[in-house]
């Protein structure tokens, strides 16, 4: 901008060519700027100083055309101006970036913390008297003087209180201290007993699982976890599809790295429901906690991993779990 009106105060006759470079670097610019969000500070004002040095050598070039020489040396002077200003401004909006970051995080881990503590005292006081009415209805289902309505009903407040369970199980996992041992795992392998687990609702619900699954993949971690993590996910996933679907499931090594991708054809979710995944409680299903992926960020963090998520609105939405690969002790 601040280039175009230097442009018209020298009376410039080559404002087009000045305008179509601009939109030459407007358009090379919205198709790079996934990429280019991805990069590192340095290489970012790298990228910049590269571009902007390419619209000073056009506009030398056009300079030198015309004869205009005497004003390449102002052009120069103003141009090293506004690069410093564009980098100082670049820095500014990352360093503000950062902070916002950083606040967002500490804001989490402080809610994080208070949720911890309030689902451990709530789920073990619920999960006892549980147990107890579990017990004594597992005593009068066995007995022969009940009639099989009766039964009925009691089958029926079984697995009620079954799913009760479940969920104060997720809310524990949420309250449990972060210090669970880790072990060697290897992921390929737990990877195909989730999904031969997920077998029976994939099967009722008419759901087509493909995978590609690399074999002898090693990470560090609680198997536990892990496995808590992938059915978390995929059961999702599956939940999302409802009936008649596609479920792809990826796991390959790449660089240092172990990724699992677990892909749905199911409706997919808005950019505001995308930032509110992970958020405790945040779900949009009837029976839903939404503690789920709460765990799973969690268990992923403390692994060093992260997990990211991309979806579309009517195409659907995958997960990608990146973990450390497993390194052996060095032996020396
Ligand atoms: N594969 C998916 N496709 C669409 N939406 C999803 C998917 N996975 C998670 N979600 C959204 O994220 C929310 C939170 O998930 P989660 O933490 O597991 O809680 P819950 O499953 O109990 O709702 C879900 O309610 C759903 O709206
Ligand atoms: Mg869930």
């Amino acid at each position: 901008m601040m280039m175009l009106v230097f442009l018209q105060v020298l009376g410039d006759s080559n404002l087009f060519i000045t305008l179509m470079n601009y939109a030459v670097i407007t358009i090379i610019f919205y198709f790079l700027l996934k990429k280019y969000h991805s990069l590192l500070l340095n290489k970012k004002l790298m990228l910049l100083s590269t571009i902007y040095c390419f619209i000073v050598l056009t506009r030398t070039m056009t300079l030198v055309k015309n004869n205009l020489t005497e004003q390449i040396l102002e052009m120069a002077i103003f141009s090293i101006v506004t690069l410093i200003t564009l980098l100082l401004v670049v820095l500014l909006i990352e360093n503000l970036n950062h902070q916002i970051q950083l606040q967002r995080e500490l804001r989490r881990s402080e809610k994080m913390n208070v949720i911890s503590q309030l689902a451990a005292s709530v789920a073990h006081e619920v999960r006892n008297p549980l147990t107890t009415v579990n017990g004594f209805l597992q005593l009068i289902i066995r007995d022969d003087n009940i009639t099989e309505k009766q039964r009925n009903y009691i089958d029926i407040t079984l697995s009620e209180l079954n799913r009760a369970q479940s969920i104060i199980n997720d809310y524990l996992s949420l309250a449990k201290p972060n210090n669970s041992s880790t072990q060697l795992i290897n992921i390929s392998e737990e990877l195909a007993k989730t999904v031969e687990l997920m077998t029976s609702y994939t099967n009722i619900q008419n759901i087509e699982v493909e995978t590609s699954i690399e074999k002898l993949l090693f990470i560090n971690g609680n198997k536990d976890e892990i496995k808590q993590v992938l059915i978390n996910i995929i059961k999702n996933a599956i939940e999302a599809i409802g009936n008649d679907g596609m479920l792809m499931i990826e796991a390959f090594s790449k660089e240092n790295n172990i990724t699992v991708k677990i892909t749905d054809n199911g409706p997919g979710m808005t950019k505001e429901q995308l930032s509110k995944i992970g958020t405790p409680f945040y779900s949009t299903k009837d029976k839903g906690t939404g503690v789920g992926l709460t765990i799973c960020f969690q268990i992923i963090e403390q692994l060093k991993g992260s997990i990211e998520v991309e979806s579309a609105i009517g195409k659907g939405t995958t997960f990608i779990i990146k973990l450390p690969r497993y390194q052996p002790p060095s032996t020396i």
